[in-house]
């Protein structure tokens, strides 16, 4: 535990943003050309990460399961997608502007409708107007009406719309899934808080297609196991909530949704909502495209449209809770060490390996330790800089091992390993050492 307090909320979103760009996490998008304005580009330690998170998920979605399958669909898409789904008319946020400030505004994130937040006016809000999200474009050369094209602001259609194929190809037979992670863009009014709402995100969603009679069932089991998988993660289940939706906070196509939420320096935001969709989108596209879009049961010699259960994250979002979650400073002999406590399955390099110095006799022993470690796991090599600095390099990037290779390595053949989190140190023979880490980065 550390022994400095982890600091207040707001410090602790400027120190992660600003840890993120010193050491390669998240760099603000086009920068050299003045940024624009909230899109964020995930810079070499961050890309690791969100593939690290991304990877988690696959691996508890799809790897260990045998009911669910992997689908990587288009992200341009035909309006009659949208048509159907009920996006082109519903997937909208209500847009005010203040006559004064000329400021614009969600109206439903207003924590006062009648006074703006900018410039204080009461009653300055125009009338609002309903906002659709979805970022519209042209496929090929020619912008008439017969080329619109758009981005997908969910990649929960493309498992709609492959049902059949899916179904077929897998034989697969409900309860099943189809799992797709991916791009989505949308035109946000407001977006903002780092990477938290963004126009251009990932998302990480699993369409679970059952029998109507078991849809409660499924909510239920979903619900508990997505909330868990962030527990077993790492995020301590003090700034984990399963909040249920009201009534009239539903989305046009969920008879019930509830959403994980964490703790966020602002207050609790969401991180994944699960949705009871109903047989809504198969209905939807089966009655647009005159395509069937059910299942034969041949035990029961019965047909019906699979109900929907959805649990749909956002990879971004859920790494920015990762990050602020794993933040830690704690006092080392009279100095602040910063140490992120991602779980190892998370952690961007899962070993450094450090030469204590860079003359020569040492960096053909390191270079080849590197080479025993890189096949299994990811691993940083920095030959610069005094150990100790090092050594708090790797904490902030939340590096679990390292391992120096010291003069004693060369007669010894064994090296030291030290754990990020204790700073303890133990020698490991070279010979050893694969077998050492690996059952401690699981
Ligand atoms: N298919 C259902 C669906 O898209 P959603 O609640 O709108 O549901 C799912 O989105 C998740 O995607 C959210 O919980 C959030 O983590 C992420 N997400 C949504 N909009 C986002 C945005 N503008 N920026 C970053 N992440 C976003």
């Amino acid at each position: 535990m550390s022994e400095v307090s982890v600091p207040n909320d707001v410090t602790l979103m400027e120190k992660v943003v600003n840890l993120s760009k010193r050491r390669g996490f998240v760099f603000p998008s086009a920068e050299i050309y003045g940024g624009f304005r909230s899109t964020y580009d995930y810079g070499p330690i961050g890309v690791q990460l969100l593939r690290n998170v991304k990877d988690a998920w696959w691996r508890s979605m799809v790897q260990m399961r045998d009911d669910v399958v992997g689908l990587d669909a288009a992200i341009l898409s035909p309006p009659a997608i949208w048509e159907a789904s009920g996006h082109l008319k519903n997937f909208t946020d209500p847009l005010v502007d203040c006559r004064q400030c000329r400021e614009r505004y969600r109206e439903d994130q207003l924590e006062d409708p009648t006074t703006c937040p900018g410039c204080g006016g009461k009653g300055t809000f125009t009338e609002a107007r309903n906002f659709n999200l979805m970022f519209k474009t042209h496929a090929g050369p020619v912008e008439s009406d017969a080329a619109v094209a758009y981005l997908r602001p969910e990649t929960a259609q493309g498992m709609f719309v492959n049902f059949s194929n899916v179904l077929q190809a897998s034989r697969k037979k409900p309860p099943f899934g189809i799992a797709q992670i991916g791009k989505s863009f949308r035109n946000e009014i407001t977006p903002g808080n780092f990477v938290f709402r963004t126009r251009e995100f990932e998302q990480m969603e699993l369409e679970f297609f059952v029998p109507p009679e078991e849809a409660q069932q499924w909510y239920e089991y979903w619900c508990r196991t997505r909330y868990q998988w962030y527990v077993d993660l790492g995020i301590p289940e003090s700034k984990l909530r399963m909040r249920p939706h009201d009534p009239d906070e539903l989305s046009h196509y969920s008879s019930g949704t509830s959403d994980v939420e964490f703790l966020f320096p602002w207050g609790w935001g969401e991180l994944e909502g699960v949705a009871n969709r109903g047989d809504y989108d198969l209905t939807q596209h089966a009655t647009h495209s005159g395509e069937r879009l059910d299942y034969f049961d041949q035990a029961t010699n019965t047909r019906y449209v699979p109900h929907v259960i959805e649990p749909a994250a956002g990879a971004t979002r859920t790494m920015m809770a990762f990050l602020l979650a794993a933040y830690d400073e704690e006092e080392v002999r009279g100095e602040t060490r910063t140490v992120l406590r991602l779980h190892p399955r998370l952690a961007p390099y899962k070993v450094a390996v450090l030469p204590l110095s860079k003359k020569d006799d040492l960096m053909p022993m390191a270079r080849e330790v590197l080479a025993l470690l890189q096949p299994h796991v990811m691993c940083d090599f920095d030959e610069t800089q005094a150990i100790g600095r090092r050594y708090r390099r790797q904490d902030e990037l939340g590096t679990p091992f390292c391992v120096t290779i010291d003069f004693d390595s060369l007669t010894d053949q064994s090296v030291t390993v030290r754990e990020r989190d204790t700073m303890d140190q133990v020698r490991v023979p070279v010979a050893d050492l694969v077998a050492h880490l690996l059952p401690r980065l699981a």
